[in-house]
């Protein structure tokens, strides 16, 4: 790390959206210094960074955010940070909620500590999410809108999120808080559904639609998230949140016919199981507020969609190991959901 350059901070940067980040930050900003720090968990992947593990303007830091000696000095160290460490799957934290209180809370509470003794501190990015608005009937949530979580993922995010916020406002930490999307991409982690329903049709095993498949989710290409981060982290206001969508609302039975018809497959893979327990029903966000400020996404969804096909299909080396770990997970998951059709 040399003095002239930027230091960014990226917690989570193994993961799915920050391994994305990563890659992006260090290819548009040839000033910057790119620190990642990652725990990784079940979620976290050294391969996920093979291409610039090794790059001169990249350090990986193999650590827990609930760790203060460990993540604190790299807080102080830097000149922006952009935390995307979190436990971040639904089903899971339904299951089993601790891990989620622990460093999506928790966790943003000890960066923050020490973001309040880094006086050179630019930016702190609080990554968010749309799903702290909990369920959207109808219309889109605006930044000003009321947080109403609706599962232990959610809560934790709408905790971290307001806790995050709370620095600003108590001790002029420079914190943004941005609210994205469902995010697709390559290098998802193949629990979500678009890499599960992909890969589990590249194997030829039926994929799980939960309860009648009317849910909306809005996707956003993780590459729109990553310009989206970039200008907000130039010209976001310090308090302000940002919400990130990608304006492709879309109900997951519809998205489960476009993989099949993109997979080459047909109606008989999709098995309809039991519906998740407090299944938000929709989200939507409102992203004039981002749009003002000169950004729209550029990938449509229908091109994304098919790339991320096409890029499952060429890394099978990338997701079949970690299918097979999973493995007793995922029977798990079978096991609440499969057993039980929905109709
Ligand atoms: P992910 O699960 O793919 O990755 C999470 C990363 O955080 C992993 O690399 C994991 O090892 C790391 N991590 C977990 N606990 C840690 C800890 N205690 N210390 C250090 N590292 C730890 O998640 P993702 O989908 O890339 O999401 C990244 C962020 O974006 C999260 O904060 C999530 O809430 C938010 N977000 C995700 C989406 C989405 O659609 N995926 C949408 C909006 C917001
Ligand atoms: P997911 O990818 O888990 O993201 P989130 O719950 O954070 O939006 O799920 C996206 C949608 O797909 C959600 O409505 C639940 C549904 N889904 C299924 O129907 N089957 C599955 O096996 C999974 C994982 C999700």
């Amino acid at each position: 790390m040399t003095s002239t350059l930027t230091n960014v901070l990226v917690t989570g940067g193994a993961g799915f959206i920050g391994s994305n980040f990563v890659r992006y930050a260090i290819g548009a900003h040839p000033d910057w210094h790119v620190t990642t720090l990652d725990k990784l968990t079940y979620a976290g992947r050294r391969e996920n960074l093979h291409d610039v593990m090794d790059n001169a303007r990249h350090t990986f830091v193999h650590g827990d955010i609930c760790d203060a000696p460990v993540a604190g000095p790299l807080v102080e160290a830097a000149d922006i940070v952009v935390h995307f460490a979190a436990e971040t799957h639904v089903d899971r934290s339904i299951l089993a909620a601790g891990d989620f209180i622990r460093t999506d809370v928790e966790g943003t509470f000890v960066l923050l500590e020490a973001a309040r003794r880094n006086p050179k501190l630019r930016r702190f990015v609080q990554i968010s999410t749309d799903e702290v608005y909990g369920s959207v009937a109808e219309g889109s949530s605006r930044e000003t809108d009321e947080l109403r979580p609706r599962n232990p993922y959610s809560a934790s995010k709408a905790g971290a999120d307001r806790l995050a916020y709370s620095y600003w406002a108590t001790h002029e930490v420079p914190v943004i808080v941005t609210r994205a999307s469902n995010n697709y991409g390559p290098y998802q982690f193949p629990e979500k559904v678009i890499p599960l329903f992909v890969t589990n049709l590249i194997e030829g095993i039926q994929v799980p639609l939960y309860g009648d498949g009317g849910n909306v989710r809005d996707w956003l290409h993780v590459l729109d998230h990553c310009r989206a981060l970039d200008l907000l982290i130039h010209q976001g206001q310090s308090g302000e949140v940002y919400n990130i969508g990608g304006g492709n609302e879309v109900k997951n039975v519809d998205l489960t016919h476009q993989l099949i018809r993109l997979l080459g497959k047909d109606e008989s893979f999709i098995r309809r199981v039991e519906d998740r327990k407090g299944h938000d029903r929709r989200y939507s966000v409102s992203t004039e507020k981002l749009r003002a400020m000169g950004w729209q996404p550029q990938v449509p969804f229908e091109q994304g969609l098919a790339d991320t096909v096409r890029w499952y299909r060429e890394n099978e080396w990338w997701w079949r190991p970690v299918k097979e770990r999973d493995a007793e997970y995922r029977a798990y998951i079978e096991q609440q959901y499969g057993g039980r059709r929905a109709h």
